[in-house]
């Protein structure tokens, strides 16, 4: 590991080595809160750490430098699938069997509101996080009711890959910022000898959590909206319907290659890395990535493109949550202060191109020299749109990702879709 992670994580070693409890780094049964809500924390030993497959390869190594310093309070590592409704399922299952078997989650941002109302996760002591030096928006996906129940840690926005080679060689100067400008800058670079057999764009489309991300950009991205913060939607508009449209003729058109419906975030970037895509919608991870692929050199990134201009990403990222039903608590708290505090998330950034929580990462400038896509990344999640905080939340995605699906794979009209998502997200509002 080239970042080194020391000082805030040595101090939680030197007290627990001593014997001590709390004080300066903030650590152990005291929540600190002044809050009635939050719960005291006790109980040290082995936690487990659950999160979907570490696609980055840089998890482990700081999961085992936390070790090497707590060597009786080890944290293990429990892979789940990379589909975050997979994700989603066992980590429900788990809570419903009120396993102790997960104690520190990598929640979706999506699922605070579910997890927190169902008293699957702990609600956690606000003063023990720096949230003051972190991203607005970042912080309200970890809040349900004005209470924390996630540490912010790994924020998400997408954003437009692009081939900067080819798009030189086609005589094109800017990365488009509509859609029209994009399939324009596709016909000239298919032009090419070399680019004749690339497909223009892609995204995730397939039938998950990727797609109503998708679909949610491409409408937001039209003027559309699809819901508000408490679901009540508003989708069957003519704005709406423009940027599904989008979608669906660029799948008709093969603009999005026909695979694309089948892609998830890891089929788009091999799809990109390896030559086959002149466009792709992606969360920044996949930076750090292309760049040891055989594309290294040859791609840049922008904002996502939009009907009229510049469209909006939704914003993406995971928190850390405690298991309610989890042992040694007073360790999983101080472990989510490790993983989380800003010495960690510079390391995630430089090793990974993961999105920092911490407003100060973006704006220093020997960070932005060295990682050229940290403006882009801060306006795409500055300007990103949430999706619905809701607690019924995987009902809301499951209508958005049937309809979706069907507008994309020709077995509706996008019109009928719409139709049929509005009515069908109006009744589980009214449900609420
Ligand atoms: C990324 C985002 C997450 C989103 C998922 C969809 O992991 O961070 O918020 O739900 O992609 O596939």
């Amino acid at each position: 590991m080239k970042t080194r992670i020391t000082r805030a994580f040595q101090c939680s070693a030197v007290l627990a080595a001593a014997g001590l409890l709390l004080s300066a780094c903030g650590s152990s049964g005291d929540d600190g809160s002044g809050q009635t809500g939050a719960t005291s924390f006790e109980g040290r030993g082995p936690i487990t750490f659950v999160a979907g497959k570490d696609t980055t390869g840089t998890l482990q190594p700081l999961l085992d430098r936390w070790n090497k310093l707590h060597p009786k309070e080890k944290v293990t590592f429990i892979q789940l699938p990379t589909d975050a409704d997979a994700q989603r399922q066992q980590m429900i299952q788990n809570a419903e069997t009120k396993s102790d078997a997960y104690t520190v989650l990598y929640l979706d941002v999506v699922w605070t509101s579910e997890f927190a109302a169902h008293r699957w996760i702990d609600q956690l002591p606000e003063k023990q996080f720096p949230l003051d030096k972190m991203l607005k928006p970042v912080v309200e996906t970890a809040k349900y009711r004005d209470g924390l129940y996630a540490a912010p840690s790994t924020s998400d926005g997408g954003m437009l890959y692009y081939r900067t080679d080819l798009l030189k060689k086609a005589g094109i100067t800017q990365p488009p910022a509509t859609w029209a400008e994009m399939k324009s800058a596709c016909a000239k670079v298919k032009k090419l000898p070399e680019a004749k057999d690339m497909s223009c764009y892609a995204g995730q489309f397939q039938k998950y959590e990727g797609l109503t991300v998708n679909f949610s950009e491409a409408v937001n991205s039209a003027g559309g909206t699809v819901t508000d913060a408490n679901g009540k939607p508003d989708v069957d508009t003519a704005e709406a319907k423009k940027g599904l449209d989008f979608l669906v003729d660029s799948v008709k058109d093969g603009t999005i290659p026909k695979e694309g419906i089948t892609y998830q975030e890891e089929d788009s970037r091999q799809a990109f890395q390896s030559g086959k895509l002149v466009f792709l919608r992606n969360w920044p991870y996949v930076y750090s990535l292309a760049g040891k692929s055989e594309i290294a050199g040859k791609y840049a990134v922008a904002p996502l493109p939009g009907l009229n201009g510049p469209g909006s990403s939704s914003l993406g990222g995971h928190n850390l949550a405690l298991s309610s039903f989890a042992k040694n608590k007073a360790t999983a708290v101080d472990f989510m202060k490790f993983y989380t505090s800003e010495e960690s998330a510079n390391y995630f950034l430089k090793e990974a191109a993961l999105a920092p929580p911490y407003t100060a990462l973006y704006d220093d400038q020997a960070l932005v020299k060295q990682y050229p896509y940290l403006p882009v990344l801060k306006e795409s999640i500055l300007r990103a749109v949430p999706r619905p905080r809701v607690v019924q939340y995987g009902d809301v995605t499951a209508a958005i990702q049937q309809e979706a699906y069907a507008a994309l794979n020709g077995s509706k009209s996008s019109a009928q879709a719409l139709k049929n998502l509005q009515k069908d997200l109006q009744q589980k509002y009214a449900a609420q």
